[in-house]
């Protein structure tokens, strides 16, 4: 049977990546009726940062570390919520030009050696689909200014495919999310929202 994971991880009230991944999944839910569906908020209830004895428990898994049975529950339970999906569907704001630091304590619990293939390898996780929803408040598209300065992409691309997830990535982006709310980026409204159109459209297909 399919299986979603949704995570979401903005912070905002009016968030353009929980709208569009709130799209996705109900398209794709409305697509797979009986399918299952896990939804997780890493903004509402954050995962806390990894300790010493959380590291050691998912590098070395046979040995006891001391970590409490609260931590060993937390990170089985996102272990186990992976693992199950067929389909994962990730809302990235960008963050200081990198992903939240509260989707990064996800991945902190889900990188580690048993799930870490090598190039051209496949591991425990591989054969998902992976759709990753990408907002920013600008751009970074070749020819701005800040082109090359985008590392949400860069760094969610290696390092899915550094535990398997590689293989069936797609990224959405909607940018110049901030065109509508800062008065000096009133000129790119146009621009972000045919980004946001076009991130629908693609989003509905993705859900089929
Ligand atoms: C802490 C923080 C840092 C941000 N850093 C950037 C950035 O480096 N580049 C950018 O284009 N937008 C940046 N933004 C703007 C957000 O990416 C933008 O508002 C986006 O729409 C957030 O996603 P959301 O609408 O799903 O919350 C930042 C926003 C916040 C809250």
């Amino acid at each position: 049977m399919s299986h979603l994971l949704h995570i979401d991880s903005s912070v905002g009230a009016e968030s353009v990546s929980r709208q569009l991944s709130a799209y996705f999944a109900e398209e794709w839910r409305n697509n797979h009726p009986g399918g299952g569906y896990v939804y997780r908020d890493v903004s509402a209830q954050p995962i806390p940062h990894i300790t010493h004895p959380v590291h050691q428990a998912l590098v070395y898994p046979d040995s006891d570390h001391g970590q409490s049975a609260q931590e060993q529950e937390l990170t089985a339970a996102i272990t186990n919520e992976l693992l199950e999906a067929s389909v994962l569907v990730l809302g990235v704001p960008m963050h200081n030009l990198s992903v939240p630091s509260t989707l990064k304590s996800w991945l902190d619990r889900v990188v580690h050696p048993a799930h870490m293939v090598r190039p051209g390898k496949t591991g425990p996780l591989s054969g998902k689909k992976v759709v990753a929803i990408l907002s920013r408040g600008g751009s970074y598209a070749p020819g701005t200014p800040r082109e090359g300065h985008d590392f949400q992409q860069s760094y969610l691309k290696a390092i899915m495919e550094a535990i398997g997830l590689g293989e069936d990535l797609t990224f959405v982006t909607a940018e110049f999310t901030m065109a509508s709310a800062a008065p000096q980026m009133a000129h790119l409204k146009p621009l972000a929202e045919a980004s946001l159109a076009n991130a629908y459209d693609t989003l509905g297909k993705l859900a089929q």
